[in-house]
């Protein structure tokens, strides 16, 4: 006769811990509704195969990433406005080779989106940032030369923690998720892992008076390794 396994339900902002009765490890789930900063931390406990010493957050912007964090991290940003440690270029990072164990990244989301006044979601989420016509008026084409330096100085076996979120731009579903993978696995980086980050509310426009998708309410946190496999 099957014996049947103990599965022990993940109900909404309830993710299981090492405080479980009965967990011998402590479990991850593919959805998260809680904060990125928490997530981030479960994920720099789950994923390195020894505790990170060298992070590196590629878009710190205003640091909100670590914001409770005691974690040495170096952030960089090509903004100065944000007072990252260096002011840099991720496609151009001024580190060595094989420099980091970890590098975060959260990029801007959605390209040449209006000004919204009340919010500060301009630069939190990179909303001003432009895209030309050229570019398909995406960010897709800044993915390969961040992937490529993100090889160069991340250590063997290190990992590549990277926030993304599809969109709906110009009339068009725009599957950044799929673009960002294909240029990691392109770079030599080896995709191992997803998480559905889900938000309160999807995004909404008063503006919008017409519908043709469904509006997001999740983004995605993507695990890579510098390594040809995961585990
Ligand atoms: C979505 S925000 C990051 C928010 C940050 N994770 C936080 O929670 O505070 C994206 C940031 O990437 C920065 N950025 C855009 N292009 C960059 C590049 N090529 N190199 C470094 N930083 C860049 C922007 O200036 C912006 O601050």
């Amino acid at each position: 006769m099957a014996t049947s396994l103990p599965l022990i339900p993940v109900t909404r902002r309830e993710a299981p811990s090492s405080t479980d009765k009965g967990s011998a490890y402590e479990p991850l789930a593919s959805v998260w509704y809680g904060e990125d900063a928490e997530l981030i931390e479960r994920l720099l406990s789950f994923y390195p195969r020894k505790r990170p010493r060298r992070i590196l957050d590629a878009t710190v912007n205003g640091g909100r990433f670590w914001k409770d964090s005691k974690r040495p991290v170096i952030g960089i940003d090509i903004d100065p406005r944000h007072r990252p440690t260096f002011v840099a270029d991720n496609t151009a990072m001024p580190f060595r080779d094989d420099s980091f164990d970890v590098i975060v990244y959260d990029p801007p989301h959605i390209p040449n989106q209006g000004k919204d006044k009340s919010k500060d979601f301009n630069t939190r989420f990179g909303l001003v940032v432009r895209s030309s016509k050229e570019n398909h008026y995406t960010f897709t084409h800044t993915f390969p030369p961040f992937v490529k330096e993100t090889y160069r100085v991340l250590k063997a076996e290190g990992i590549l923690l990277c926030k993304i979120t599809d969109y709906v731009h110009h009339h068009r579903y725009q599957w950044a998720h799929i673009e960002f993978i294909n240029a990691a696995r392109e770079a030599g980086l080896t995709p191992c892992d997803c998480i559905v980050k889900i938000r309160k509310g999807p995004i909404i426009d008063p503006k919008w008076k017409n519908a043709h998708h469904s509006r997001r309410q999740h983004c995605y946190w993507l695990i890579f390794r510098k390594s040809k496999k995961c585990e």
